[in-house]
């Protein structure tokens, strides 16, 4: 049988080894010059005025909370279909999380669900751009303004996404892109945090720099944390940057190879794209009748997968508390129907042809 062919996988090497190797020749291993550097490039990349570098996107998340002032008993507004931590981020910058479903068809929050879940004591929504594709941000945009309410884009999985032209993380307030090891780019650890506002980017940098504006002084403005990114990473980053278009081409080859490989498979579709979405495929998934079957089935034949994200309101840390499935239909059907296939940037054609074969079988 052929080796195991991870769902997902880094694409470390020396290139990362020798910006490394600079960072620590330098002796600045904490936040410095590489820092700045992988901000800078940010900048370009994204358009966004202000980029502030994270220990990590759950802290970011925390910090963009904490800037924006949220108060305890304010809600906030965040989709049933996401990695825990856009909620958890919430609860532990003090707020209280609302949830609401996804849209049919779609792996995003639903507008009409965010309208339906606004109180007197509704500040804000966390959008979430899942997969690497995108939330409606026109009609998002819209109820924010109309209801005047933040908008904290949790971009974690969409770096290089864009949404009618323009990078996603760059349309609310504040938009959040993380880049842990299995992220589309990855500094092992580390996030960043995108805003136009500078006196919120102020805030951001003093939060997680102990409430100083400066490092190196002992005079702290305000009480803060230390979510820190450091220069370790950035090298990390940095040598990312330089493979990031390739990294970006080869996520829609492989999306490509699967859509041709795998057409043709009554019970199986692609999510649609929206028009104004340029994606950038970090997960490249399909659905199914029922993906623990096929997931398991693909994990028989050395082949890794991972279901989708389990509805927030059936953690177990969060048992009762949001809910039951009646409540939320759409993200439950997106959790029994998803699967994620090998989307690992070294994933070779041949590798994937053993995929796209291996579930033809399994349909046939
Ligand atoms: C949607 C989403 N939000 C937040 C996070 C948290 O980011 P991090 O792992 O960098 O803390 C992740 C990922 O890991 C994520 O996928």
């Amino acid at each position: 049988m052929t080796d195991f062919i991870p769902q997902i996988q880094p694409w470390i090497d020396h290139v990362e080894l020798e910006e490394l190797q600079k960072v620590i020749d330098s002796t600045y291993i904490t936040e410095h010059e590489a820092t700045r550097e992988f901000e800078a490039i940010f900048r370009d990349f994204t358009g966004a005025k202000n980029v502030v570098a994270y220990s990590n996107g759950t802290t970011a998340l925390i910090g963009a909370l904490l800037a924006l002032e949220l108060k305890p008993g304010d809600e906030v507004i965040v989709p049933n279909l996401t990695f825990v931590a856009t909620l958890n981020s919430v609860i532990l910058a003090g707020g209280t999380p609302v949830l609401a479903d996804i849209a049919p068809d779609s792996w995003h929050i639903d507008p009409a669900q965010i309208k339906a879940k606004i109180t007197p004591r509704t500040r804000g929504i966390i959008p979430v751009h899942l997969y690497g594709s995108a939330a409606n941000l026109d009609e998002i945009m819209a109820i924010a303004k109309e209801h005047n309410l933040f908008v904290l884009e949790d971009a974690a999985q969409a770096v290089g996404v864009h949404y009618s032209g323009r990078h996603v993380g760059t349309f609310g307030n504040i938009g959040m892109l993380s880049f842990y090891a299995n992220k589309t780019m990855t500094t092992a650890e580390g996030g960043i945090l995108l805003t136009n506002d500078d006196a919120l980017a102020a805030r951001l940098y003093q939060i997680k720099n102990h409430g100083r504006s400066q490092k190196g002084v002992f005079i702290h403005e305000t009480i803060g944390y230390n979510f820190s990114f450091s220069d370790l990473h950035a090298a990390i980053g940095l040598a990312q940057l330089k493979k990031l278009s390739r990294i970006l081409e080869r996520k829609s080859e492989i999306y490509k190879r699967y859509e041709q490989g795998l057409s043709g498979i009554p019970q199986l579709t692609f999510c649609p794209t929206p028009q104004e979405v340029t994606l950038v495929p970090w997960f490249s998934n399909v659905h199914v009748p029922d993906a623990e079957a096929l997931g398991q089935h693909l994990e028989t034949q050395n082949i890794g997968s991972r279901r989708f994200f389990y509805p927030l309101h059936m953690q177990p840390c969060y048992q009762g508390r949001f809910g039951t499935d009646a409540d939320y239909p759409c993200a439950l059907k997106a959790f029994q129907t998803g699967l994620s296939l090998p989307s690992a940037v070294g994933l070779t054609n041949e590798q994937q042809d053993y995929v796209i074969q291996t579930i033809r079988t399994f349909f046939a």
